[in-house]
């Protein structure tokens, strides 16, 4: 039986089919699949999703809606009205799932079931609507994995010699690090950050500083937050060709006719102009490489054995160059094939559809400073599950619950600076001496911890809970030939 792998990003998405255990990449023919959808303003039926909505989005725009980046509306109220419809963030990502599995059933048939890959941190709300759009296409979400996890199990046989791997993964809407750790056939996450910021964001900075430019020559104009959709969104697509160009020349220009009411756009970028207007995010990036190793897995750059960079905007001019000089030990810069390297991760993983391990230790401080462990590494998420009941010990309004977690490899200590707390949870109380408390505690199915408290006296109760959307895992290597 076949089994997939889909990589739902915000600019492209990929699956890739394990078709007797061999890797096969779909997408648009040896592209990945863009995420965007066009839909008719009058009639609103769908006309055209991925490479030939993004090919044709300049003239579809005339009588379209076209949705870019569908993936960072998820979890959020918008709405876009189109054709007498209400079109919800996943009634569009569930149109990119329909497009990419046209494109799989005359490959590897029907795609019923995958492993979807997700950011990290991706809230519990995202994972539901993610859930519901690939539902909507056909596709049960058999589960998730990180990207940048996935990636690394793909790319498992080039990394194999190392014990500590950052894989930094930078793509369209966000920026995804983890610090893995390789034990024999075992990939343990031992830190995890995850970043909203991506190659979006660039591009629009970009076309802000060559709106600003123009407007220096320009007889007239608006600023650019007030500029009309349409001719944002042009200038945003030329903005991300030049971002990509400078990868390879030292100057482009940026060239739109007849842009917002303003007459003809031609602007020179240089790529030190984009580098000194970029370098924010660059550090940003370097930021997010040290909160994963240094602060979250508390390792040093000297321990680490490589930097995998995989996603599109790690392509970005002078980001290898700044990484280099921050780390170490060796930088693996992108591949040629990085558009498809966390689809096959994910695609390996659900070839194994074992039992998830936890590599999490978490527990519950009280505010007397007792303390209780509730996840322990090495526990299978289907076996992490408990109701616990406490006592308040004096006449007090709220009782408090702080949740903690032991970084890195370090073990959960029960004081101490070693271990960090992740958030915690007030639940209102009656006031009364040894006023019961029950906390009951689970792993979702969509890889998420749940904390919920309860209080109740003579029929006052109140309900509060938590939810931890960046638990770490263990996972096992699969055979050899399924790589
Ligand atoms: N040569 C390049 N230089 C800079 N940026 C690039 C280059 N090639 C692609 N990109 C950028 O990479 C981004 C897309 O990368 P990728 O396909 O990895 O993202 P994604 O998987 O869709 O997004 P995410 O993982 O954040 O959901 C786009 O913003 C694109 O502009
Ligand atoms: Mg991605």
């Amino acid at each position: 039986m076949n089994v997939f792998g889909i990589d739902f990003g915000t600019t492209n998405s990929a699956a890739v089919a394990l078709i007797g255990g061999l890797p096969v990449k779909i997408g648009h023919g040896d592209r990945p699949f863009p995420s965007i959808v066009a839909i008719h303003k009058v009639t609103g039926r769908v006309v055209a999703r991925g490479f030939e909505a993004w090919q044709q989005r300049e003239s579809l725009r005339e009588t379209c809606e076209v949705i870019t980046s569908p993936k960072s509306y998820l979890g959020s109220n918008h709405v876009w009205k189109i054709g007498g419809h209400d079109w919800l963030p996943l009634d569009i990502a569930a149109e990119v799932f329909k497009g990419l599995a046209d494109k799989i059933e005359p490959v590897a048939g029907t795609v019923t079931e995958a492993t979807v890959s997700i950011p990290v941190g991706f809230a519990p709300a995202k994972r539901r609507e993610l859930r519901r759009a690939a539902m909507k296409a056909g596709i049960k979400i058999s589960s998730f994995v990180s990207e940048p996890t996935a990636a690394l199990l793909k790319n498992h046989d080039k990394v194999k010699m190392w014990t500590k791997i950052a894989v930094l993964d930078w793509g369209g809407g966000t920026l995804d690090i983890s610090v893995v750790e390789l034990m024999g056939k075992e990939v343990r996450e031992l830190s995890a950050v995850g970043i909203p910021l991506g190659g979006d964001n660039l591009d629009a900075k970009i076309a802000e500083w060559a709106h600003n430019h123009h407007l220096k020559t320009a007889q007239a104009g608006v600023p650019f937050h007030e500029i009309d959709v349409k001719s944002r969104d042009r200038l945003l697509a030329k903005a991300e060709d030049a971002k990509r160009q400078l990868g390879n020349c030292e100057v482009t220009d940026i060239m739109l006719p007849s842009y917002g009411g303003m007459g003809n756009l031609k602007v020179k970028l240089t790529l030190d102009t984009m580098k000194s207007l970029l370098s924010p995010e660059i550090e940003t990036v370097l930021d997010g490489l040290k909160q994963a190793v240094n602060s979250e897995a508390k390792m040093s750059f000297d321990e680490l054995g490589c930097v995998l960079m995989v996603g599109g905007s790690s392509k970005l001019a002078s980001l290898y160059e700044r990484i280099v000089d921050l780390v170490s030990c060796e930088v693996i810069a992108p591949s040629p094939e990085a558009d498809w390297e966390v689809a096959q991760g994910a695609a390996m993983l659900d070839h194994l559809q074992g039992a998830h391990v936890n590599n999490d230790n978490i527990g519950i401080e009280l505010c007397d400073g007792s303390f209780f462990p509730i996840i322990s590494k090495g526990t299978e998420v289907e076996h992490v599950s408990n109701s616990l009941n406490f006592g308040i010990v004096e006449d007090t309004q709220s009782a408090c619950f702080n949740f903690y977690k032991a970084p890195g490899n370090a073990p959960l200590a029960f004081s101490g600076s070693s271990r960090r707390r992740v958030g915690s949870l007030v639940i209102p109380t009656n006031g009364f001496v040894n006023e019961a408390i029950n906390v009951e505690y689970t792993i979702d199915p969509d890889l998420f911890l749940k904390v919920s408290a309860r209080s109740d006296h003579k029929g006052q109760s109140a309900t509060r809970s938590w939810e931890y959307d960046q638990l770490l895992f263990t996972y096992h290597l699969p055979l050899e030939g399924h790589q």
